[in-house]
């Protein structure tokens, strides 16, 4: 009884895959939750809400009016009611009103008046889902912070091959115990992240920088979010947008204005992850004007920089917690170990350079944890997401 207490909605619009909602349906409720069918009017096509209500022991909800009885079906209610909303399955309509905030039936005003999670399984056919207007929506629906349940690839009602097939309701399930109803760990935490690189202007159209692509950074802020943290993302010059509401990016641009930005935040929060690969020189004087060109070689002086990790590990306050990463080439424990103690980190995250598909502009990552028990944790090559969320464990193990 995973889900005892629980209140789920159960949205279930217009999709031959309505019948696998009945499934879905049976699992919630012997699960212990307590479930509200709304159906859409395409819906009831598929399946109907007398199987519905006897598997849910409720009447099942579809308009706005009760059958000329002057009674109404409130979609603020059941939105205050719920303790997680799921969609399945979600026709392209669906997803593209919810998207859009087309509120013209009653599984609409209910997904925009829900104060809870809501969760998403797409079910169409390949083309539909493939069409670039589907994927939007559905970008949409992430950034509002809706959970995207992937459909599989398999044979589809048309006769077609493809991917399109609502996801089997005993995964659905899976995911609404796992990352719903689960309890976040970082809630009411502040978290501070660098990432990307920096720019070091040379003059106004030229700068020193370096092949950091930030994903290991954006992919530790999504990850400490996702535990329901509130994270300042502190970014350097990269291509990537932040899928999760609860982080704020803040672009800086050159070093000096990353530590700046740092500063600014680190002492209200309750932890930092110095993700940036921040540039350890920068022109001392940068050129007003364009340089022009010469027969003549030309030399730059390089001033260092501050090093932003070991300034916050010199105010660091004792609930506070600061990571940092190390990439190295050779020596690579002992030089990690000597920059976490350095630069005051409560664990350091080191990057071997002899890794294949570790370090920067891939997807990939191999590290290592260092701590201040000279525990090592060797981890195998992963996504970088897997990676962020591993650290972030490691975080929450840190702070309780
Ligand atoms: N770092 C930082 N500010 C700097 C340089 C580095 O905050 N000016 C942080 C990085 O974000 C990383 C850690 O310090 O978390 C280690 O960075 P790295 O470049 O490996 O170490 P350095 O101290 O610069 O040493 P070196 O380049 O000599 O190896």
């Amino acid at each position: 009884m995973r889900l005892k207490g629980k209140n789920i909605i159960l949205g279930i619009t217009g999709s031959i895959a309505a019948y696998k909602a009945a499934y879905l349906l049976r699992l919630l409720v012997k699960e212990g939750a307590e479930v509200q069918v709304v159906i859409t009017p395409a819906g009831k096509e598929f399946i109907t809400p007398v199987t519905l209500s006897a598997l849910s022991n409720k009447p099942v909800i579809s308009e706005f009016f009760g059958a000329n009885d002057g009674t109404w079906n409130s979609h603020v209610d059941l939105g205050l009611w719920a303790n997680l909303m799921v969609v399945a399955p979600a026709t392209a309509a669906t997803i593209a009103k919810m998207a859009h905030g087309v509120a013209d039936n009653m599984l609409i005003t209910t997904y925009m008046s829900a104060k809870c999670p809501v969760m998403v399984a797409p079910a169409m056919d390949l083309d539909m889902f493939a069409h670039p207007s589907t994927g939007e929506n559905l970008k949409i629906l992430q950034s509002y912070g809706n959970i995207i349940v992937e459909p599989q690839e398999g044979a589809l009602a048309s006769g077609l091959e493809g991917k399109g097939r609502m996801e089997e309701p005993e995964q659905i399930l899976e995911v609404i115990v796992n990352s719903v109803i689960r309890k976040k760990k970082l809630l009411n935490r502040t978290f501070l992240v660098t990432a990307g690189p920096t720019h070091e202007k040379i003059d106004p159209v030229r700068f020193i920088g370096n092949y950091s692509s930030g994903k290991m950074g954006y992919a530790i802020a999504e990850s400490l979010a996702n535990e329901g943290a509130e994270v300042k993302l502190v970014s350097g010059p990269v291509g990537i947008t932040t899928q999760n509401n609860n982080i704020e990016v803040i672009q800086v641009e050159s070093a000096s204005q990353m530590y700046e930005a740092c500063h600014n935040y680190y002492p209200n929060c309750d932890g930092a992850v110095m993700a940036a690969a921040v540039a350890d020189y920068t022109p001392s004087t940068p050129r007003a004007e364009k340089v022009k060109k010469t027969r003549d070689n030309l030399e730059i002086k390089l001033k260092p920089t501050e090093d932003i990790a070991a300034s916050l590990g010199k105010i660091k306050a004792n609930h506070q917690i600061l990571v940092g990463f190390a990439l190295e080439t050779n020596d690579e424990y002992a030089n990690a170990t000597k920059k976490m103690e350095k630069k005051n980190l409560d664990f350091i995250v080191l990057n071997s350079l002899n890794d294949v598909g570790a370090g920067f502009g891939v997807d990939t990552n191999k590290v290592t944890f260092i701590d201040r028990g000279n525990i090592h944790q060797d981890f195998e090559l992963k996504g970088k997401e897997e990676v962020a969320d591993d650290i972030v464990d490691k975080i929450v193990t840190l702070l309780s």
